[in-house]
């Protein structure tokens, strides 16, 4: 293993009911509370009225930015942080999945930032202070809710991009799985999808000592991927949104990856994708992450056969450790395509006109992967074959 220091500040609140937690949970001296949503649905499930019952029982003054998109748009955050300045808001409270969540924590910083937040998100400029944030998370899918990561969309020059700082954890996370029930199937998919291509790009790092964290992340998968049909034939079950909404907090919030630093590159292709076509984050993961592993084979076949063994149970005997490695990779496309998740980019009708603006945007920052880093002629391959 590398030599590592890990800290994660963020308090998680687990469990049904916890929202009864949340003025025990917001920061002593809290007067102004900025609520943070997303299109409507916690108004539709309720989530909105029992939120906004706390604060004012409790003597907050809430006030509200709604209409965060997914894939989160930086004219949004602009907006956010306005909104901060002119109120003078002391605390962000991000109600919902990924993309409020992520819209929170760069407001939270380009509140405290004479600027741009573009230039945070680009890393052209440090945050030096920000406003604290709390969630109530209503999505299972990201893992946003206990790292420091925030993706942002800039549509005016069709860049989207990951950023964090330390500011960037949330204060507190709660994270009740009945919030979850009214989650739609095609988006419990995308989440299930997205964690565990989470718990993958972790998985894919360069050899190194790793046991602990290699069967840490194969039992996650497993579990996973025992829970997720159950759970899309049931969706109100709350064992199964409890297993899935754990396994999305655990994928990615820095504990898999101790000691070693993950692969990431098909986060960085999707980004690239979905900067240029408005797709779900997950739905472009699906397509993308089978062909990196194909493209990728060649790198390490043990890693790809101890995944195909551990997780998805291949037979290695008499094959070789690429034979092995390929048929894990052709179950782990057949699991998702088995919960209808997309297999290639025309399930989107993307086609290759825009093929060279992808290709740049996903270049834009140089080469990119820690498994393997991909250039421009590997990007162009993983893309064709998505096609
Ligand atoms: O906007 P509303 O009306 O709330 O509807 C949302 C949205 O349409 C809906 N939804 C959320 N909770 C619901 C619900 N519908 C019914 N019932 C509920 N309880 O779901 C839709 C998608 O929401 P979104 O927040 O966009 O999904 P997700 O959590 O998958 O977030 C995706 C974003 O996160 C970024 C992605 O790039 C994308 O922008 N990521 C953030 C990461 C991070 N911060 O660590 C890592 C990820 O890899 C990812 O890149
Ligand atoms: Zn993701």
């Amino acid at each position: 293993m590398e030599n590592f220091t890990f800290h994660n500040p963020t308090k998680l609140v687990f469990g049904r009911g916890q929202l009864e937690q949340l003025p025990n949970l917001i920061p002593a001296g809290v007067k102004r509370v900025l609520v943070i949503y997303g299109g409507g649905s916690i108004k539709r499930n309720g989530i909105y009225t029992n939120v906004m019952k706390k604060l004012n029982d409790n003597g907050y003054e809430a006030y509200e930015l709604s209409g965060v998109e997914p894939n989160p748009r930086l004219s949004t955050v602009n907006r956010g942080a306005d909104l901060c300045k002119q109120h003078e808001i002391d605390f962000l409270l991000a109600v919902g999945g990924g993309s409020v969540i992520d819209c929170a924590k760069t407001i939270a910083s380009a509140a405290k930032y004479d600027g741009d937040a573009w230039d945070l998100v680009t890393k052209k400029a440090e945050p030096k202070d920000a406003l604290p944030l709390g969630t109530v998370l209503t999505l299972a899918a990201t893992g946003s809710e206990m790292n420091a990561g925030a993706v942002i969309t800039n549509w005016e020059t069709n860049e989207k991009y990951g950023w964090g700082s330390p500011f960037s954890y949330p204060v507190f996370s709660i994270l009740d799985p009945v919030h979850t029930y009214s989650v739609p199937k095609d988006q419990t998919v995308y989440g299930i999808v997205d964690m565990m291509s989470h718990i993958l790009e972790q998985y894919f790092h360069v050899p190194t000592n790793s046991p602990v964290q290699d069967r840490m992340a194969e039992g996650i998968l497993k579990s996973i991927i025992e829970a997720a049909p159950k759970l899309l034939n049931d969706l109100e079950s709350y064992e199964h949104r409890e297993t899935i909404m754990y396994a999305g907090t655990m994928a990615f919030n820095g504990i898999l990856q101790m000691g070693y630093r993950g692969d990431w590159a098909t986060h960085n292709l999707e980004h690239a994708v979905s900067a240029v076509y408005d797709i779900p984050h997950a739905g472009g993961l699906s397509i993308l992450f089978p062909n990196w592993m194909k493209h990728n084979l060649n790198v390490d076949p043990k890693r790809f056969k101890q995944l195909a063994v551990r997780v998805f149970g291949v037979n290695p005997a008499n094959k070789t450790d690429i034979e092995t490695g390929m048929e894990g990779i052709d179950r782990l496309r057949q699991f998702w395509s088995a919960l209808d998740a997309p297999t290639r980019l025309a399930d989107y009708d993307i086609d290759d006109s825009k093929l060279d603006l992808m290709v740049d945007r996903a270049m834009k920052r140089g080469p990119f992967g820690n498994f393997n880093k991909l250039h421009e002629d590997d990007v162009r391959k993983i893309l064709e074959m998505s096609l």
